[in-house]
């Protein structure tokens, strides 16, 4: 496995091949923690990895340099999954300071007991040598937590980007151009509709500020360094930012008795023309991770769900909560369900879609007990509703 990104700068973290569950987040193809080693005159650990790895990391480094001779540590993001074993890696390297801003040396003094390690705070901008190479630290809050920042090597044009630009997929290679890029961008677009979405705003502001730098790689804390297809990664970022649409119709519904299925296909079959990209998603058949996914550059959704105990069936509700949290924008859709004999799912859902701020093409399209005919033409003239429309936000 090829480790060195430069002479003398080596990958050190870990690939998670098993992991399946990451916080929620559907890891398919596992995931990897990287952790970098910079040896100059003096002699740099970028972040760490997750706490069960520790001793892997540890031995990493020990295979390239002793672990007495590591000056600093740098904490780019206080999260467990890179600063984890921070504890053991602290105690194992006698020298070593710690390199973070104000706001991560109080993240980390809320997770551990720190009072024994000497820390370093950097401030936006500042800069720290290691000998021939420096060490420019990128203040990038909600990037995507406060404490967030970059660490750019200008003498190797190399950022360490911490979590952007990452996606969660374990394998032996360690760069972009030694992979499936199609898989690889699947990845990063469920990476940035799961973690990064909700921060569109402050991380579109981030990347202006890192648009000065002149970087040909990115080394990101999750997946492959990005070393060929630099280009690839920012202009999907630059479209994701914004959640920009496609002309892509989805329909998302939970069925106890096939009432609201049979409505979700006729809007389907509505939503169905030329130059119209249309998915129907099960909510139970599929997973949050990648509903989510499929959203970010869908223009218009339609929501559906029986009426279970007055209210939508529970994993519906767990999609909506979901999308409260990440806030997709620009979007346009409506909510539609059968029921027995009350109000339930079609207007809760009616009610979620207003409270997220997205455009509400219509009422409820309701069924009681089973969609009548009349119940399925409407279907199928709002599913072809929601395709227009999804080609007018496209094309703007
Ligand atoms: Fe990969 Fe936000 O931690």
């Amino acid at each position: 496995m090829d480790i060195e990104l430069r002479k003398n700068i080596d990958w050190v973290g870990y690939v998670d091949w098993t992991v399946r569950d990451f916080h929620s987040f559907n890891t398919k193809r596992g995931a990897t923690y990287n952790a970098y080693l910079v040896r100059d005159e003096k002699t740099a650990l970028i972040d760490t990895v997750k706490t069960p790895f520790a001793e892997r990391l540890l031995k990493n480094v020990s295979a390239l340099t002793d672990l007495e001779k590591v000056d600093y540590v740098i904490c780019n993001h206080a999260e467990p999954d890179h600063a984890g074993s921070l504890p053991e890696i602290m105690e194992a390297l006698p020298k070593a300071v710690l390199v973070c801003d104000k706001k991560c040396e109080a993240a980390l003094g809320r997770y551990f007991d720190t009072s024994k390690w000497k820390f370093q705070i950097v401030a936006d901008g500042e800069s720290l040598s290691l000998g021939k190479r420096t060490l420019q630290f990128i203040l990038t809050p909600m990037l995507h937590w406060p404490e967030s920042m970059f660490t750019y090597v200008p003498e190797e044009k190399l950022l360490f980007s911490m979590d952007g630009f990452g996606q969660h997929v374990a394998s032996s290679a360690r760069f972009d151009d030694e992979v499936d890029m199609a898989q690889v961008m699947e990845e990063a677009k469920a990476y940035y509709a799961n973690i990064i979405m909700p921060f569109g705003k402050q991380v579109a502001a981030t990347l202006e500020k890192a648009a000065s730098l002149d970087i040909d790689m990115i080394a990101t804390s999750h997946g492959v360094i990005w070393r060929s297809h630099l280009d690839t990664i920012i202009n999907a970022y630059k479209d994701w930012l914004v959640c920009k649409p496609t002309a892509k119709v989805l329909v998302i519904f939970d069925s106890m008795w096939d009432s609201t299925g049979q409505m979700a296909r006729a809007i389907i079959e509505g939503a169905s023309m030329p130059g119209v990209e249309v998915k129907l998603i099960h909510v139970r058949k599929s997973s949050l991770t990648a509903i989510a996914t499929e959203v970010l550059d869908a223009a218009t959704v339609a929501f559906g769900s029986s009426t279970l105990h007055r209210g939508m069936m529970p994993m519906m509700g767990a999609v909506l909560t979901y999308f409260k949290g990440l806030r997709p924008s620009g979007k346009a859709g409506f909510a539609f369900g059968s029921y027995g004999w009350g109000k339930g799912a079609p207007e809760a859902i009616h009610v979620s879609l207003e409270e997220m701020g997205w455009e509400v093409m219509r009422e409820p399209i309701k069924a009681q007990y089973r969609p009548s005919p009349e119940v399925l033409d409407t279907c199928r003239e709002a599913g072809a509703m929601l395709a227009e429309k999804a080609k007018t936000l496209a094309a703007r």
